[in-house]
């Protein structure tokens, strides 16, 4: 979310780079060092590497193999991309052939890289049970992101320590490394756009951005190297500040979601071919297959869940970060009239509960939330319909900067059902992994609230317990502590859900 002061919306933020105060990491003597590492699925069986450089690569590649002394496979592309402002290429490749759920090996064709490793992607349709991570609007650490002074009881106090090293969600995210398979981010990475709440950058926005996106990668990289960091889009890729009606102003780079798009564009899936026998589902998933944009919209299976990330920033009626939205943000859009709704009406439909019980979806603007003035109405008029319609079991938003979770609803009515077997799915807010803006105030309550928490940066984690059971926890980063818990039960009798 923006929190932007009268201040702030009247300071002179574009000014000319005259006194370079940007906190860049050190360029590394050879260009071809991979930072910023990432891996994403990218399809059955198919894990994307994706990395920065601070030199274009012709044929970017990475070595693979599951033994760490034979990396004897290589996938190479010819995907390196920049934009104007940017000190660096985002790289792509795409592993493929994968053994599912197997350790691989990988190793960044470089003359300054290491070997790293991952584990393989479950096939849909493995019953085992494993669990995800969900983190939404995580902010830069450290010089430049939100260890400064503001509110400090809401903020982490950790002062000059190595910020890959403390910081708080990060931190638990390595500490817990074994308690999930992948993460999923809906939204608001960096905060790159949020550079003017730092005195020190007001002379030098174009480079903060930049810096601040550099460093926040930089961070993400020893979590998001290992496990598959699942993307898609907030109001904080738009562009390079959240002052409304401004984009004009940024520089070509810093507008309509390019760093993002540049970033996790060749990574993310589109949609799965659809394992089911029953041929109008492997229809729609064709379908769905051809209208997916990612990293915008998508969808991906993983053992027994299958998964659609959404765009709630563009490409719908009334979209906040569209053209004319109600964010000024003027991004996108991305697809053709409809095409996102298109995606999401035929993927829905396609999802076999006999293969993959469990439907979540994950976006990032909630239009059930705590508090006011924070729910998106045009978002729960072009999507709300549709998930109640072909039965997802857990919607997973941020946007709002603390966590909560609500019973099933629809239609702002809890489901008389409540947590067993609802028809309408259940809700949670997890944008409290922390970020410059800090913690928000949980604001009024609302009948369908469960638990709403603001105290302290915490993220979630779904436990898919097995095709019945799905367990919502919120951690407490700086400790471990888990804040809340709570199991949805659904029958999944229904092979195609349609009610
Ligand atoms: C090699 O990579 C390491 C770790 O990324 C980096 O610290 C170092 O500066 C790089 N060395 C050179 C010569 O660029
Ligand atoms: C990180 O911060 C916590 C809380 O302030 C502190 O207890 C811990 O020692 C710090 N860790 C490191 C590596 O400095
Ligand atoms: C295939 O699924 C559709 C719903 O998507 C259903 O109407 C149809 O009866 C199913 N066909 C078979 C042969 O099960
Ligand atoms: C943003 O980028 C998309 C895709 O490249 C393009 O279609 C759209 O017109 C752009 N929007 C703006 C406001 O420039
Ligand atoms: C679910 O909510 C939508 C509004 O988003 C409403 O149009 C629809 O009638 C509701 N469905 C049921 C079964 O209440
Ligand atoms: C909001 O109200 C509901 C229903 O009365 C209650 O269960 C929930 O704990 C409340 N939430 C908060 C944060 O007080």
């Amino acid at each position: 979310m923006a929190a932007l002061s009268t201040f702030v919306k009247g300071l002179p933020f574009l000014a000319a780079c005259v006194a370079a105060s940007a906190s860049y990491p050190p360029i590394p003597a050879d260009l071809t060092t991979p930072v910023q590492q990432r891996i994403a699925i990218n399809g059955p069986n198919a894990i994307s590497v994706g990395w920065n450089t601070y030199e274009a690569l012709s044929k970017p590649c990475v070595q693979y193999g599951t033994s760490s002394d034979a990396l004897t496979s290589e996938a190479c592309s010819t995907d390196s991309a920049t934009y104007h402002t940017s000190r660096t290429y985002s790289n792509a490749v795409t592993l493929t052939g994968l053994q599912p759920a197997t350790t691989y090996y990988y190793q960044i064709v470089s003359t300054n890289s290491s070997v790293e490793h991952f584990v393989s992607p479950r096939i849909a349709g493995d019953k085992t049970p494993f669990a995800i991570s969900v983190v939404i609007d995580l902010g830069v650490y450290g010089a430049d992101g939100f260890t400064i002074q503001m509110d400090q009881t809401k903020r982490d106090t950790i002062p000059s320590i190595d910020p890959s090293l403390n910081h708080t969600t990060i931190s638990r995210l390595a500490t817990n490394i074994n308690d999930y398979e992948f993460v999923i981010h809906p939204g608001d990475f960096a905060y790159a756009d949020d550079w003017y709440l730092k005195p020190k950058n007001l002379l030098d926005g174009v480079n903060a951005y930049e810096a601040i996106i550099e460093q926040f990668y930089d961070q993400l990289a020893p979590i998001a190297g290992r496990k598959a960091y699942m993307a898609s889009p907030g109001n904080h890729e738009a562009d390079c500040t959240e002052i409304d009606y401004t984009s004009f102003l940024c520089p070509t780079g810093q507008k309509n979601f390019t760093d993002f798009m540049n970033r996790f564009g060749q990574m993310m899936p589109t949609a799965f071919t659809s394992t089911s026998s029953n041929t109008t589902a492997a229809i729609n998933a064709n379908k769905a297959k051809m209208l997916a944009n990612p990293p915008f919209w998508y969808s991906f299976e993983y053992g027994m869940v299958h998964f659609v990330m959404f765009d709630t920033e563009t490409d719908f009626a009334s979209a906040p970060d569209g053209p004319g939205g109600s964010a000024g943000l003027d991004g996108g859009p991305f697809g053709a009239p409809n095409q996102q709704l298109e995606f999401m009406e035929a993927d829905l439909a396609s999802v076999d509960r006999t293969v993959t019980p469990w439907l979540i979806v994950g976006g990032h603007r909630p239009w059930y939330s705590t508090g006011g003035g924070s729910s998106c109405g045009p978002c729960q008029t072009a999507f709300e319909p549709l998930l109640y319609k072909y039965g997802v079991d857990l919607a997973i938003f941020g946007h709002v900067h603390n966590s909560q979770r609500f019973v099933p609803v629809n239609n702002s009515i809890a489901d008389p059902n409540g947590m067993n077997n609802p028809k309408a799915p259940m809700y949670i807010v997890a944008g409290g992994a922390g970020n410059i803006e800090g913690l928000e105030s949980i604001g009024s309550n609302v009948s369908y609230n469960a638990f709403a928490y603001n105290a302290d940066f915490a993220y979630a984690q779904v436990d898919f317990q097995d095709a019945n059971h799905l367990q919502v926890q919120f951690i407490r980063s700086s400790t471990g502590e888990i804040l809340d818990s709570s199991v949805l039960y659904k029958e999944h009798t229904e092979q195609f859900v349609v009610q």
